[in-house]
């Protein structure tokens, strides 16, 4: 699979491989805005977040990989709780706990919860202000860590930790989701813009150190009247790799670490936005995949 147009790799740029923008309208709609008048957190879910199609996947990997449907997720890392909020909505036996130690967050999304759920499904969903290394919570049948926020632990002990927790964290027959991106662009230092609705999302990946294998990269927002919100995020991240993360999680415990690779629209010829376990990916310049790893 190749791409002339394909550019960095930006969480979550897309579903997929070699995509510069999310399967979502890019038009220029009425309502543009301005840095003053615009909220982070609702642009980086605007621009980032898919939480139906991480919904989707999770039912498509349990569908898969044991032939029952998830109830209970764990969503580590979970910032405005999105998916959290997604995943109760889609059945009545759905339960979230949302995991993030930033306060502000959390209470953002807490503030949006009665506009977007029923009182059934607020009932559903726990957020905790706790660090991912050692909350304590009833075992979940998954746990997620998406838009990879796990990045952060940036050596083997301290991922190892955090692996073998979210073991401990799961049922007997409990599976971890994590994404992982990669390819030749994601060890550049360049920006991706991609234009949404009112604004410009920017992904700005600053620097990356080969030798330590850190990589520093920031999101702004840029918009139509030329006012900017610079830095709205930064992620100080290791870009781990595939190998090196199954390993991580085959010694935390987990019995089988599959990976899930998303196939190529022939005509295209990017990221298809379907996903089906492989051992074989392609060294494209982008790509996207998630790591499932089940006790
Ligand atoms: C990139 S955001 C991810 C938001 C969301 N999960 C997503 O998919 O877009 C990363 C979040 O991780 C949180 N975080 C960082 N370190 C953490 C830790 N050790 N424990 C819990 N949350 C943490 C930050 O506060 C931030 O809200």
């Amino acid at each position: 699979m190749t791409s002339a147009t394909s550019s960095a790799v930006a969480p979550k740029p897309s579903a997929g491989k070699s995509r510069t923008t999310k399967p979502k309208s890019s038009k220029k709609k009425k309502g543009w805005r301005t840095a003053a008048d615009s909220d982070i957190h609702e642009l980086y879910e605007l621009s980032v977040q898919e939480p139906e199609a991480e919904c989707d996947l999770i039912d498509q990997v349990w569908k898969e990989q044991h032939n029952r449907k998830c109830k209970s997720i764990r969503e580590d890392f979970c910032g405005t709780a999105a998916v959290c909020m997604e995943w109760v909505k889609r059945r009545k036996t759905n339960t979230a706990i949302g995991v993030d130690l930033h306060q502000p967050v959390l209470d953002w999304g807490a503030k949006r919860m009665p506009f977007r759920l029923n009182k059934d499904q607020m009932s559903r969903v726990t957020l905790l202000t706790e660090d991912v290394r050692t909350v304590q919570t009833e075992r979940v049948d998954s746990v997620l860590a998406m838009n990879f926020s796990y990045s952060i632990f940036d050596t083997r002990p301290d991922m190892l930790r955090y692996f073998k927790h979210v073991y401990e964290g799961v049922v007997d027959d409990g599976m971890f989701l994590l994404d992982v991106y990669g390819g030749s662009d994601s060890y550049l230092e360049m920006e991706e813009e991609r234009d949404l609705d009112g604004f410009t999302y920017v992904w700005d990946q600053h620097h990356y150190n080969p030798i330590t294998g850190r990589a520093v990269n920031h999101i702004h927002f840029r918009f139509p009247d030329g006012t900017k919100i610079k830095k709205a995020f930064t992620y100080e991240w290791r870009l781990w790799t595939i190998p090196e993360l199954r390993e991580l999680l085959t010694e935390a415990g987990f019995k089988k670490v599959v990976v899930y690779w998303e196939g190529t629209d022939e005509e295209t010829e990017e990221g298809n936005g379907e996903w089906s376990v492989s051992e074989a990916g392609e060294a494209c310049p982008g790509w996207i995949a998630y790591v499932v790893a089940i006790k």
